[in-house]
């Protein structure tokens, strides 16, 4: 039974407040967990309530803080932490809207992912093993933004996220040590290339060198990934965050990338083009987040290649997840739990999505902490795939130690790698 609910607030990764909740139960379990924050947030998440105002330029989070304490708290003491749904139903019914704007979706889902270890440090067992029990032995794919640009870093480039994927490797720890090498490879060519300044890192831990192409971009990734002595492409492959809403314009209906004004057909024949030559295995946010007709057809035209990934299309909601599923917009979902604001509608997205044959990518926030949850959630749900940003900065690299602590305590640790995309490019 849950005995304290206690909210308090704690700085997130860009130094801005954010919501952590302690749940102790009677049992003496304690969980602890933080709210993320995105930045390039989709239009259709959740909803975090922030204080405005002059404290902390108005991204104070007391109200969400004292809606734990004295709305939530109250309502959820006595209830046994392992009725997840139960309480994450009550905490929604209590908010009442449709984006958790009244108590908050920062307070929701740091108070839901608390319930949920504490239940598991009641039990004393493992969270991943307490939300997947034995058949939880799949450690993700990391998918590492190692270079950075879109509103995460102060450079040109258009797209958000330029990520490796190392998944022609047997094992998860093979695989880090592999992107992590080829990381170290990219400093050391960016040095060379554009000077010091250029190994300045974003708010993922990418680099965010003063590039404006794509394709140059890429092009490094590919370098380096050589450089570290793996194959582009059979060891080592290429991922793409182009987080296009962010640069959609919605009178004009067009894409603007590199200066030119492009089409949304336009836009997916850049796609083809980048599939046809580098190699690609996955493309989140192609389209404007509005734009499931396009996903349709992006899908039909490269769904055969390379993963097709939702985030601000999908926002982790299972509602537009299925409308989606009828029309045939994507085959994989980006998870991030901020997004919904409970475990429990988080883990029917995810059972939704493995239904439909959907790839479930759990995600960070470009606003971290240094909660580990998600890694745990990646191997509770089977997830497959991570993306938990470069190999650097410690609210990153908490997600990728505790896989590596995850796969040393499970018997028979998992790793699919290829098996998991479309093929091979
Ligand atoms: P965000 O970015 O956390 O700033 O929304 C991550 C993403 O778009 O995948
Ligand atoms: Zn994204």
């Amino acid at each position: 039974k849950i005995k304290t609910v206690r909210g308090r607030y704690i700085l997130d990764s860009r130094g801005n407040p954010t919501v952590q909740v302690k749940i102790v139960t009677e049992g003496l379990g304690v969980g602890v967990a933080a709210a993320p924050s995105g930045a390039s947030t989709g239009i259709h998440e959740a909803v975090e309530v922030r204080d405005g105002g002059k404290e902390y330029h108005g991204k104070g989070v007391r109200k969400a803080v004292e809606n734990v304490n004295t709305i939530i708290a109250p309502a959820i003491t006595g209830m046994d932490s392992r009725h997840q749904v139960e309480i994450d139903y009550k905490m929604i019914e209590i908010d009442g809207t449709e984006n958790k704007s009244r108590l908050g979706g920062n307070a929701i889902i740091a108070t839901s992912l608390a319930v949920a270890k504490a239940a598991a440090s009641t039990m004393k067992i493992p969270l991943y093993y307490y939300i997947g029990g034995k058949q939880a032995n799949i450690l993700p794919v990391p998918m590492l933004n190692i270079i950075n640009g879109g509103v995460h870093a102060g450079n040109k480039l258009d797209f958000q996220e330029f990520m490796i994927v190392p998944a022609g490797f047997n094992s998860f720890h093979e695989a880090l040590r592999a992107a992590v090498e080829t990381y170290h490879e990219l400093k050391r060519i960016l040095k060379e290339k554009y000077g010091p300044s250029a190994i300045n890192v974003g708010d993922e831990g990418g680099y965010a060198p003063p590039l404006e192409k794509i394709r140059d971009a890429l092009d490094l990734l590919v370098e380096a990934i050589k450089a570290a002595g793996y194959s582009p492409g059979e060891e080592i492959a290429l991922a793409l965050d182009a987080a296009s809403s962010q640069f959609y314009n919605k009178e004009k209906k067009v894409y603007v990338v590199e200066g030119n004004e492009l089409t949304r057909d336009q836009m997916i024949e850049l796609y083809e083009e980048l599939v046809g030559d580098y190699p690609i295995v996955s493309i989140e946010d192609p389209l404007y987040e509005e734009d499931y007709e396009g996903f349709a057809e992006i899908t039909r035209r490269l769904g055969d290649k390379v993963l097709i990934v939702g985030d601000d299309l999908f926002t982790t909601n299972p509602k537009r997840l299925s409308k989606g599923i009828e029309v045939g917009a994507g085959n994989a979902i980006l998870v991030k739990v901020n997004q919904i604001g409970t475990l429990t509608e988080t883990m029917e997205v995810v059972r939704l999505a493995h239904i439909h044959n959907y790839r479930t990518i759990i995600s960070h926030r470009s606003g971290e902490t240094e909660d580990t949850t998600i890694a745990d959630l990646a191997v509770g749900f089977n997830a497959g795939l991570i993306k938990t940003g470069a190999p650097a900065r410690g609210e990153r690299t908490a997600k990728y130690n505790r896989l590596l602590e995850i796969e040393e305590e499970l018997e028979k640790p998992m790793y699919l790698g290829f098996k998991l995309f479309p093929r091979k490019p």
